[in-house]
């Protein structure tokens, strides 16, 4: 049989989806969803996923489900080619994480670096880690392999997950025989795309730090966020000093985000980054001009995602009907997925009434 490129990603519903997201994850997906090269894209709103740390806050939950799909639809994500759903309403995927569950260590979860990380920054301790968050890895496996997925774009965070599933489908299959997909993580190719910092230099943008860039932000907020909190280089006082553009912030998101015609439309005194680079490194290129140049270059990516966001928020009703027809068709995909498991692991009694021959051949030699 030849396997099929089968793609699944997701996102936790918790906010509206930021410039981080964009460049980590969103934008490679509508590519490859435009390529033509997969039979099957299918995009999960993890609401249950979210709900391990937010078990208390349902509301914020259900609210930003409108949100996380309307970032999908204006960014570019066309629900006749990739199947956007819902991932409670998909019972099979509880059932596979519990059969999972059974195939990793709590000592080999409590050394994933995601999570680790994920737990400090949340400030668990031992008393206040819900189960659920702490064996979520274990349910992301559950997403990816209920829909036979190879292929997972994912922000370089995810690695760690990716690396979790495969060891959960190898553990599978040496013991039930051959039935789940090993997947593959896709990060992208440009390193400052896989990780973008918030706009005040910090590691990672996050609603709490209220340094992110939401793809629905209108074009004066992310100016603020620019020229507000962006901090470029500290030595770079007088224009005509020399400049660092490592660690700078504005920089790094032009390696992420610009391109040689961004230049040719906005900066034409260079052809391309390495040489506005080569110029702030000697000196006489200022902060300003910079900073323009990004607000641009930022433009130019977020107004149109903008102008689609617009139209979709005019029509909720078609946005909800895209997550239920899309979700309707993962159902019959993720069930045929657990039959399929159920039946390696031959717990599958109420398939047909086979069960009924081989308990009475039993039961025979037994007396025998
Ligand atoms: N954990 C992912 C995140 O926080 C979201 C997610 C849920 C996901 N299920 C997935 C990603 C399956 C890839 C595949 O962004």
């Amino acid at each position: 049989m030849k396997e099929k490129n089968i793609i699944l990603t997701g996102d936790r519903p918790t906010g509206r989806l930021h410039l981080g997201h964009y460049v980590g994850s969103l934008k490679r997906r509508v590519e490859l969803q435009n390529s033509g090269k997969f039979d099957e894209i299918n995009i999960l709103i993890a609401d249950d996923q979210a709900l391990t740390d937010n078990a208390d806050n349902p509301a914020k939950i259900r609210d930003n489900i409108v949100n996380v799909v309307l970032d999908y639809l204006s960014a570019g994500i066309d629900p006749t080619k990739t199947t956007i759903c819902v991932q409670s309403a998909l019972p099979a995927l509880h059932a596979l994480t519990f059969y999972y569950l059974n195939l990793v260590t709590t000592a080999r979860l409590s050394r994933n670096p995601t999570i680790k990380a994920e737990i400090q920054m949340r400030g668990f301790t031992d008393e206040g880690l819900p189960a659920g968050f702490f064996t979520y890895p274990v349910s992301q496996t559950a997403d990816i392999t209920a829909f036979d997925a190879n292929v997972v774009p994912v922000g370089e965070d995810q690695l760690p997950m990716l690396e979790q599933a495969r060891e959960i489908v190898e553990k599978f299959n040496k013991i039930y025989g051959e039935t789940l997909v090993l997947p593959n993580a896709m990060i992208p190719e440009n390193e400052f795309q896989r990780r973008l910092p918030g706009v005040d230099g910090k590691a990672k943008m996050s609603k709490s730090l209220g340094n992110c860039i939401y793809l629905s932000d209108t074009s004066a907020a992310v100016k603020k966020q620019v020229n507000g909190k962006m901090y470029t280089d500290p030595l770079h006082l007088q224009i005509s000093d020399p400049g660092h553009t490592e660690g700078n912030v504005v920089f790094t998101y032009l390696d992420a985000l610009c391109t040689d015609e961004h230049f040719a439309e906005y900066l034409p005194d260079y052809a391309n980054l390495e040489e506005m680079k080569e110029h702030y490194r000697r000196g006489g290129l200022g902060d300003g001009v910079c900073k323009k140049f990004l607000i641009n270059v930022l433009e130019e990516t977020l107004s149109p995602i903008r102008t689609e966001r617009a139209k979709w928020e005019q029509d909720i009703g078609a946005v909800y009907d895209i997550i239920s027809s899309g979700t309707a068709k993962a159902v019959e995909k993720t069930n045929a997925t657990l039959a399929r498991v159920r039946r390696s692991m031959k717990i599958n009694y109420f398939e047909d009434r086979s069960i009924i021959k081989e308990w009475e051949q039993l039961l025979r030699n037994a007396k025998q």
